[in-house]
């Protein structure tokens, strides 16, 4: 077995929104290292093909985060197989933009229900069950850390995510529980390709992103493996930005071309 297959050999990992981006890429890193899979989402055709693609360490489950039933009945199944959960990915989520007065409440209400609920309900459903040791890693967002206008309502669910994974590291710790958010920028995957955003002047937007580049699912899955495995042992309830250094603060403008 080779090195990156040992890494995660015998680990246990849970994945929700696991059929595409940043939790597609968690899935296809933690196979590379040797973990066994479950990963779970709503767009079956895609999980299914993915988990074809990854072998016979992985298996895929229709799993909605937001409903109790889809969880209870994953458990359960998790739970006969004698294989306790190791790692839980919360990646399953969506944005939608709009100004607050032009948000409607039931876009509001689906919004935390998706990104806030699930991530409560993920928390809840596995944490009974996690070895002790194990490590749980919340999708947060760089709006979650920095108000942003038009992102009311997903800003509200991922600043709520990040007070979940700090409480949830107070409450877990005396089992080893290790419970951390990751806060990407902005990344190049279908959240951000949806047509709420096809009005934003993307490139103007790049220029405000201090490494001058949007980030890639692979760069944040990479952060997810780390905060998963023994390299993070001593960290638990931080929030860890992938950000391309827009979080530390604002760069002056230039008047003209010149870098520095
Ligand atoms: N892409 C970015 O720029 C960015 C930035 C910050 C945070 N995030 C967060 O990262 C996470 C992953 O986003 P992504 O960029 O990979 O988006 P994505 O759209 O590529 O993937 C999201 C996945 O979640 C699944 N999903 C949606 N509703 C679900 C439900 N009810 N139950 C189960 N699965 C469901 C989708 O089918 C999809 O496979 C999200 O929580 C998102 O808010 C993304």
């Amino acid at each position: 077995m080779s090195e990156a297959a040992r890494k995660f050999s015998g680990t246990n990992v849970l994945i929700t929104g696991a059929s595409k981006g940043i939790g597609g890429a968690c899935a296809r890193q933690f196979a590379h290292h040797g973990a066994t899979m479950w990963l779970t989402d709503i767009d079956d055709a895609a999980g299914t093909e993915l988990t074809a693609e990854l072998g016979p360490n992985s298996q895929y489950r229709h799993v909605d985060v937001t409903l109790e039933s889809d969880w209870d009945a994953l458990m359960s199944e998790i739970e006969e197989r004698g294989q306790p959960i190791d790692v839980l990915v919360n990646s399953a989520g969506a944005a939608i933009k709009a100004p607050l007065i032009k948000t409607s409440l039931v876009q509001f209400r689906t919004m935390l229900e998706l990104n806030l609920v699930g991530t409560f309900l993920g928390i809840k459903s596995v944490a009974g069950q996690m070895s002790d040791g194990g490590s749980i890693i919340n999708l947060a967002s760089l709006r979650g850390v920095l108000a942003t206008a038009e992102l009311g309502a997903y800003g509200a669910s991922k600043f709520g995510v990040r007070a979940l994974t700090k409480v949830a590291a107070l409450e877990l710790a005396d089992r080893g529980i290790r419970v951390n958010a990751v806060c990407p920028g902005s990344i190049d995957t279908g959240i951000t390709a949806s047509r709420d955003f096809a009005d934003d002047d993307v490139e103007a937007y790049t220029q405000t992103i201090p490494m001058q580049r949007r980030g890639t699912p692979e760069e944040v899955a990479k952060v997810i493996l780390f905060l998963a495995g023994d390299d993070s042992s001593y960290i638990t309830g931080a929030d860890l930005l992938v950000d391309g250094g827009t979080g530390a603060g604002a760069r002056t403008p230039k008047k003209s071309t010149q870098k520095v």
